[in-house]
């Protein structure tokens, strides 16, 4: 299936991706001329180039593209668990090329909550456990009050003592994002958090992610390959080939659940109408 190719990319500034409103809230992420070469011997690979990006406090934000155009490179930025190779990024305002390592430990465990597809737990620890690890490792106090708070917000009060393998898929992956944001993170990354979830477990995960943006403001960026989650979202970034080709708002964004998923092709029509550029459907599966 081809779908209509937009002629101009203007759309990729990011001033039209913004709500007036939004711009008077405080900067979060400015990422500015970020490029990333990984040296494979004497191969360079070119996984980001040129990239510029802001994001703002409060924000709910999808990153798409096809198979390697960076999108996980980007990820691992705005997590300070990689550095670029070149141009600054600046994290509520800090440049981290100028944090020492555990200062960056410290901005990563305190800052921001990361979740992976692949769930990252541990094998043979519980839920509370597991949620409690990253309190431990802050010094915190009342840990494990607020590790079971977090688990009863994603919906696992009932399953604190299971460990991963007495879990389902979207059991974990919400043990993995209650350990992300039982530190109360300004901000959650996730990588394809919903990729190995049924559509349910899916749902779950992103009314949890809205309701944390809503509710608490926290700033959400998640990437995903699934233009239907990315409708969730209130503005989507589009990557190609290590740079930003498209960044818009999502017109009226989905409430996770409301809606009865439509079929594949609608779904791809309404969410690349305006940004389409050119890659095939199967590029983004
Ligand atoms: N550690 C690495 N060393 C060398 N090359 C890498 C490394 N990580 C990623 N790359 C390359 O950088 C490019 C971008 O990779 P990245 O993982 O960011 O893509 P992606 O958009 O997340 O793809 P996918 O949708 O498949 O997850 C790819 O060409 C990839 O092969
Ligand atoms: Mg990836």
């Amino acid at each position: 299936m081809r779908l209509l190719r937009t002629p101009t990319l203007d759309l990729a500034t990011p001033e039209n991706a913004l709500a007036p409103e939004v711009k008077e809230r405080k900067v979060i992420i400015d990422l500015k001329d970020v490029k990333k070469v990984y040296q494979m011997g004497d191969l360079e690979v070119h996984a980001l180039q040129g990239v510029n990006l802001k994001i703002y406090e409060g924000e709910f934000v999808s990153i798409m593209g096809p198979s390697g155009s960076g999108k996980s490179t980007l990820m691992n930025i705005l997590g300070v668990l990689d550095q670029p190779t070149h141009g600054e990024y600046y994290l509520d305002g800090v440049n981290v090329e100028r944090l020492r390592e555990n200062q960056l430990a410290s901005v990563r465990n305190k800052k921001i909550g990361f979740v992976f597809q692949s769930y990252n737990l541990l094998k043979r620890t519980t839920a509370l456990r597991q949620v409690e690890l990253p309190l431990i490792y802050a010094g915190a106090s009342n840990r494990m009050k607020r590790a079971k708070a977090a688990l009863t917000a994603v919906g696992l009060e009932r399953r604190m003592d299971h460990l991963p393998t007495e879990l389902s898929g979207g059991q974990q992956q919400r043990v993995a994002i209650a350990r992300a944001l039982v530190n109360e993170p300004a901000m959650i990354l996730a990588d394809e958090a919903t990729g190995n979830l049924d559509s349910k477990s899916g749902s779950e995960v992103l009314q949890i992610f809205q309701r944390l943006n809503e509710e608490q403001g926290i700033t959400v960026v998640f990437v995903t390959h699934d233009p239907w989650i990315a409708r969730h979202s209130k503005r989507l970034i589009m990557l190609r080939d290590g740079k930003v080709v498209a960044d818009q708002p999502v017109p009226q964004p989905l409430k996770a659940g409301e809606q009865d998923r439509p079929s594949e092709a609608a779904e791809l029509e309404t969410i690349f109408k305006s940004t389409y550029y050119g890659a095939t459907k199967e590029e983004f599966n």
